[in-house]
């Protein structure tokens, strides 16, 4: 059993879209893109664009295909494939980037090896043909690491990209295609291991194979075990793990580039739970199969530290994965009990199933010691996330306003929303308790705030942001050309935090 997976190789071509020697044509579709800088092409269709389009059998909106043939001596591919990508306002990249992942996705389906994805109308070269050859790759990932009849994966091999947007010289666009390339090879990495089911993932086997992806990247990774854990007095994070027979991990990752100008550190921390079962509060058994999952953004963050490493970020980044399963085992602990944070905070648990606060609670804590001057946390955290924005965008939390606009930013430059949610005090007194410091759950109502106020506790006066990812970590369809499973949200928005050096 393996992922035979192989990412496709991406170039770009100045030929004309007639003359690029592949199989298929690829041609986003804007809104009121009525093609006419691509004389011919509905001639050679037979008229059949003209016809779809006045029947609306295509329209442009993001998703849509249309897929027909080419004939004639003056076009060499043989199909030709409409991908719709709707309003051509604003963030074009993103919706290029949606595109070709459809068109990823549909030509591995229909068992095409090479395509052009033709690249017309965009204000940034080098961006678009970045986002481009990002959506080609993801587009193209399927796990079927488990499946025993594996022989007829369909791969697409090789993508040209037809840049017809003038400017720029053809050095800038390779290194942007090849920087789009391993931003998404980074994406489906994170996605494969939030994909793995929790009897193969577990902390010490999620803590290896992080190792090794990293390091890969440059980037420097070391595990802590047990008994480190345990001389840093970790107390939440053990807290948590004592449920369980597999023993925690705390995954530290140090980037570190030879000219790092200011002393400023980012910390990425990402929930490492590589099993959610609730713990003694356990969850009800439909779906708690989907908590396998509940590491994703640990996944996110290695993955963006192996991208951050292969692409050389010129700051400093240190990043922490704290790693356990939540399991109602007989030394679990249980509701009423108090657990003392390395920080010596103190946490009555009166529900086992709010553990991600727990781990990412020592983790940040960790992350300051390790001289963090800027954090961001990533983790599937609250249900209650899902509730408020369901699957369209992901939780924002944190301070001051402008770091949190930072970070919002970042995900807008990739294409992943993050909304902004308040941290009134109001949350924090959901969290008072007669016995600790804390509570570690505040009841159903605001449970997305309490969660993200739980967390603040930690933060120190550091510039913070939270990231909630319950509601996009998992795709439960296809969804615009990405897989059903885990989606791997947040690395690139992280990388893209990583590499921008002069917003903070
Ligand atoms: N991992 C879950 C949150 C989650 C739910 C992620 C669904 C993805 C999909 C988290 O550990 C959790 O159980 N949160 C509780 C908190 C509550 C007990 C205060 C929740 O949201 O119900
Ligand atoms: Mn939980
Ligand atoms: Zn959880």
């Amino acid at each position: 059993m393996s992922n035979q997976r192989s990412d496709p190789e991406i170039s770009h071509v100045t030929v004309p879209p007639s003359k690029v020697a592949v199989e298929m044509l690829v041609v986003p579709v804007f809104e009121e893109d009525a093609l006419t800088d691509l004389p011919g092409l509905d001639v050679a269709t037979g008229g059949e664009i003209t016809r779809a389009c006045s029947t609306e059998e295509f329209r442009p909106n993001p998703g849509e295909t249309f897929l027909t043939c080419l004939t004639g001596e003056e076009w060499r591919p043989r199909r030709l494939l409409l991908v719709g990508a709707g309003s051509s306002a604003d963030h074009q990249e993103n919706r290029l980037r949606v595109a070709a992942a459809v068109a990823a996705r549909l030509a591995c389906r229909h068992r095409v090896e090479e395509l052009a994805f033709v690249c017309r109308k965009a204000p940034d070269r080098r961006l678009a043909g970045q986002a481009v050859a990002e959506g080609l790759v993801l587009g193209c990932f399927d796990d079927r690491k488990y499946k025993t009849n594996n022989d007829d994966v369909p791969v697409l091999r090789e993508c040209q990209i037809v840049l017809t947007i003038p400017g720029g010289d053809a050095l800038n666009v390779t290194s942007a295609l090849a920087k789009g390339r391993t931003i998404a090879a980074a994406v489906n990495l994170a996605r494969e291991l939030a994909n793995e089911p929790a009897n193969v993932l577990t902390p010490s086997v999620f803590a290896e194979r992080a190792v090794k992806l990293v390091r890969e990247g440059g980037a420097g990774a070391e595990v802590l075990d047990e008994t480190t854990i345990g001389e840093l007095k970790m107390g939440l994070l053990l807290g948590v793990a004592r449920g369980s027979i597999e023993s925690p991990r705390v995954l530290v990752m140090r980037y570190e580039p030879p000219n790092s100008g200011d002393g400023s550190v980012l910390g990425l921390i990402g929930k490492g739970v590589t099993f959610d079962s609730g713990g003694i509060s356990i969850k009800p058994a439909d779906g708690m199969e989907r908590m396998k999952e509940d590491m994703s953004g640990g996944a996110a963050v290695v993955c963006a530290m192996r991208a951050i490493g292969q692409l050389g970020a010129s700051r400093r980044v240190v990043g922490i994965v704290p790693m356990t399963e939540n399991m109602p085992g007989g030394r679990a602990t249980k509701p009423g009990d108090i657990l003392t944070g390395a920080s010596g905070t103190t946490v009555e648990v009166v529900n086992t199933d709010a553990e991600g606060r727990l781990i990412l609670g020592d983790a940040l804590w960790y992350a300051r010691e390790l001289g963090a001057t800027h954090l961001v946390d990533v983790a599937t955290l609250t249900g209650a996330c899902i509730v408020a924005l369901g699957t369209a965008a992901s939780g924002l939390f944190g301070r001051p306003t402008n770091w949190i606009e930072t970070v919002q930013r970042a995900g807008e430059r990739c294409g992943e929303r993050l909304w902004p949610l308040p941290l009134y005090e109001d949350y924090r007194e959901l969290l008072r308790s007669e016995m600790a410091d804390m509570l570690n759950a505040g009841g159903r109502a605001g449970g997305a705030c309490t969660a993200a106020s739980f967390l603040e506790a930690f933060a120190g006066d550091l510039p913070w942001a939270h990231l909630d990812i319950a509601g996009t970590a998992w795709n439960e369809s296809v969804n615009l050309g990405h897989a059903k499973g885990a989606t791997g949200v947040m690395t690139r928005t992280l990388v893209e935090l990583a590499l921008d050096s002069e917003s903070w």
